[in-house]
C-alpha cells in the first residue's frame, strides 16, 4: 500500500486526513517514522512554513510526504494575523483565548469584519513539489459565540450562516472549512494517481 507521511504529530489532524482518504493510502505522523523534530516554522507565508516541512521530511528520510499551514486573513487589519495566527497574542506561545480577546480588541468599532481561513498543503512526491489551498470566506463576530471547535472557532463565522464554526458543530464544519477543502484537492490528486 502506498505510504504517505504527514509532517505534523497533531493527532487530530492525522485521524480527520486518515477519515477523508481512507485505506487507500496509509497516512504515517512524524512519530511514525521516528522524526522527534519540531519543525521551525520560520517563513513569512503559509506556503513557505508548508515547504520547509515537507522538505525537512524528504530531505532527511526520502519519504513522499506532505505538510500544512493556516492563517486567518482579516480585511481591516492588513492580512493580519495571517502566518502568525497560532501566536497572534504571544509571540512565544499559542494562546487561543488570548488570542481570540486580541482579535476582537483590534477590531472593535470597525464595520468592516471580512475575514478568510485559508490552508495550504505541500505534497512532495517522487521530487515533485504540489501545492494545495483551501480557503474559507466570512466575517469576525463582535463576540464569542459557542462552544465546539477550537482556536478562533467562536468568533469565526463562515460563508453568510450567521453562525459561528463553534456554533455550527463539528460535522458542518468539516464540510466546509478551509482545511476540509485543501485536504479534498489533495485527495482528488492522490486519486487521480492511483486511478492511473
Ligand atoms: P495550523 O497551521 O493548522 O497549526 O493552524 C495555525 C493556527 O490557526 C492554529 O493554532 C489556530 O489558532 C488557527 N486555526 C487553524 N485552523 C483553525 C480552525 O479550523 N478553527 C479555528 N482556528 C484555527
Amino acid at each position: 500500500m502506498k505510504q504517505l507521511v504527514f509532517a505534523t504529530n497533531n493527532a487530530h489532524k492525522i485521524s480527520e486526513i486518515r477519515a477523508i482518504i481512507g485505506d487507500k493510502i496509509e497516512i504515517l505522523s512524524l512519530a511514525d517514522i521516528n522524526c522527534p523534530t519540531d519543525i521551525p516554522e520560520i517563513a513569512e507565508t503559509l506556503e513557505g512554513n508548508a515547504l520547509i516541512k515537507a522538505r525537512y521530511v524528504y530531505e532527511h528520510y526520502g519519504l513522499d510526504c506532505f505538510a500544512d499551514d493556516t492563517g486567518l486573513e482579516v480585511v481591516a487589519l492588513g492580512g493580519a494575523p495571517g502566518v502568525h495566527t497560532a501566536r497572534y497574542a504571544y509571540a512565544d506561545r499559542n494562546d487561543p483565548e488570548a488570542n481570540t480577546r486580541k482579535l476582537l480588541s483590534e477590531l472593535e468599532g470597525k464595520n468592516d469584519r471580512r475575514a478568510a481561513f485559508r490552508t495550504v498543503i505541500v505534497l512532495i512526491e517522487n521530487g515533485e513539489e504540489y501545492v494545495f489551498e483551501g480557503r474559507v470566506d466570512g466575517e469576525i463576530a463582535t463576540e464569542e459565540r459557542g462552544k465546539e471547535g477550537f482556536g478562533y472557532d467562536p468568533v469565526f463565522s463562515p460563508e453568510n450562516t450567521g453562525r459561528t464554526f463553534a456554533e455550527l458543530g463539528v460535522a458542518m464544519k468539516n464540510s466546509i472549512s478551509h482545511r476540509a477543502r485543501a485536504v479534498r484537492k489533495l485527495c482528488e490528486h492522490i486519486e487521480r494517481e492511483t486511478a492511473l
